[in-house]
């Protein structure tokens, strides 16, 4: 066990009590591997938070990040400002992303990028006159960051609740996650005329790994398009390369309004995030008579951040890794559907290289991510007592192999204390 040393640090979604008695203190990464303050090495399970897609410790990256620091750390992208690695980053999404002729707002992260998409999409209402087209809509169990709009939308109660309001922005409310059918109702019931957005991950991560049911997403996003409802796909986890396809929008062939990024733009090597937007979005700020849209942040199109961006996707391109993705894929699925029935397991959840091992609410599946980490194998337990399983892209076959064995071994040593 580690020292308590975490001093004044006020960690995320924790238990304090029970950070400064066991905290995990990691101090270096290399590859797909994690190593502790005590020099334990870790598999990378989860990529961090869903973020490490090329691995840990890129020198390519260290380099890129210091040489644009020394020629131009950042500069701002407000009024007649811009920089010419922010300009640079959001042509290349621009052409990657499943959206024709899109424009790409910069933000520093998720959060930030949900908190744009959802003041973007009242503001459009209001200038399409449509004044009454408030409300947001989300589906149950959603995770969308943790910003006053992120809070507001989650559909993981205990994220937003405790506020003394349903919601910390009124005019939001949650819809069914896999019942299109449900969705269709709550829409009648709250009424179009009033409904300004949905916003959907098309894997659902945080809420259990749950891939969209047959039919799901495709409904939404035709339900949207009937009711002037502004569709807005949080591919924070999914975009680049997660589901073995650049965006998850493309695989579940979707025609978002607005798409959000974050994480894997940069494997998290720096903060940035993203939203590419529509042109029916973005036309009435464009040309003549336009609007100003009143937002933004000092790092949006942060140099360094954009820089490090650029050099990650030219790395994934030149390693193949959305490729690697689709190869692992079939090997994940199998591999989970083989350790399906070991007791303590409810139902495995795969796309892409992302898989959700769900286990009976009777285990203590904190115990098991303890066990699986002493056996040298990082994990998380995420919403109904579900373990993440979301690795490097470089992950080997027998890397994955060895995840899951692992924590069939946990769930069987679990069991065994407990009988
Ligand atoms: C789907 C989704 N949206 C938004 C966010 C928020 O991103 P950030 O933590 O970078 O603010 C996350 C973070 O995990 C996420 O999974």
């Amino acid at each position: 066990m580690s020292i308590a040393r975490q001093g004044a640090l006020w960690s995320a979604q924790a238990h304090m009590p029970t950070v400064s008695i066991d905290p995990i203190e990691i101090v270096r990464g290399e590859g797909s591997y994690i190593f502790t303050r005590d020099g334990q090495r870790l598999f990378d399970t989860t990529s961090g938070l869903w973020h490490a897609n090329v691995g840990h410790g890129r020198r390519e990256l260290a380099q890129t990040a210091a040489l644009q620091m020394e020629t131009l750390e950042t500069y701002h992208v407000f009024g007649r400002f811009v920089n010419d690695k922010a300009i640079a980053l959001a042509e290349q999404v621009a052409d990657m992303a499943p959206i024709d002729d899109p424009k790409v707002f910069w933000t520093s992260g998720g959060s930030d990028s949900v908190d744009l998409a959802c003041k973007l999409a009242l503001r459009h209402w209001q200038i399409h006159g449509k004044p009454t087209k408030h409300v947001i809509l989300s589906r149950d169990k959603a995770y969308h960051g943790l910003h006053g709009f992120g809070t507001s939308v989650a559909g993981l109660e205990p994220n937003r609740l405790g506020y003394g309001v349903d919601s910390i922005f009124p005019l939001t409310a949650r819809v069914s996650n896999s019942d299109i059918e449900s969705v269709r109702q709550t829409v009648a019931e709250i009424g179009a005329e009033n409904i300004a957005a949905l916003i959907a991950e098309p894997v659902m991560g945080t809420g259990g790994v749950l891939p969209p049911t047959s039919g799901y997403l495709e409904g939404l996003q035709q339900l949207c398009r009937a009711n002037d409802i502004l569709f807005i796909v949080d591919e924070v986890i999914t975009g680049f390369g997660r589901t073995g396809r650049m965006f998850a929008s493309e695989r579940f062939g979707l025609d978002a309004d607005m798409i959000l990024v974050a994480k894997g733009i940069t494997s998290g090597y720096m903060p940035l995030g993203g939203v590419i937007i529509a042109s029916r979005v973005w036309a009435p700020y464009f040309g003549e008579g336009a609007e100003v849209f009143r937002h933004g942040l000092t790092y949006s199109g942060h140099a360094t951040a954009c820089a490090v961006a650029i050099r990650n996707l030219q790395i994934m391109e030149d390693e193949g890794l959305v490729e690697r993705v689709a190869a692992l894929e079939p090997q994940l699925a199998a591999g989970l559907n083989a350790i399906s029935n070991t007791p303590g397991i409810v139902e495995v959840r795969t796309c892409g290289l992302l898989g959700g091992v769900q286990m009976d609410p009777q285990i203590n599946g904190e115990n098991v991510a303890r066990r699986c980490i002493g056996a040298g194998v990082s994990m998380r337990v995420l919403t109904d007592n579900t373990l993440q399983i979301c690795p490097p892209f470089i992950t080997t076959d027998d890397e994955l192999q060895l995840v899951m064995d692992t924590i069939a071994d946990a769930l069987r040593a679990e069991l065994q204390v407990a009988a």
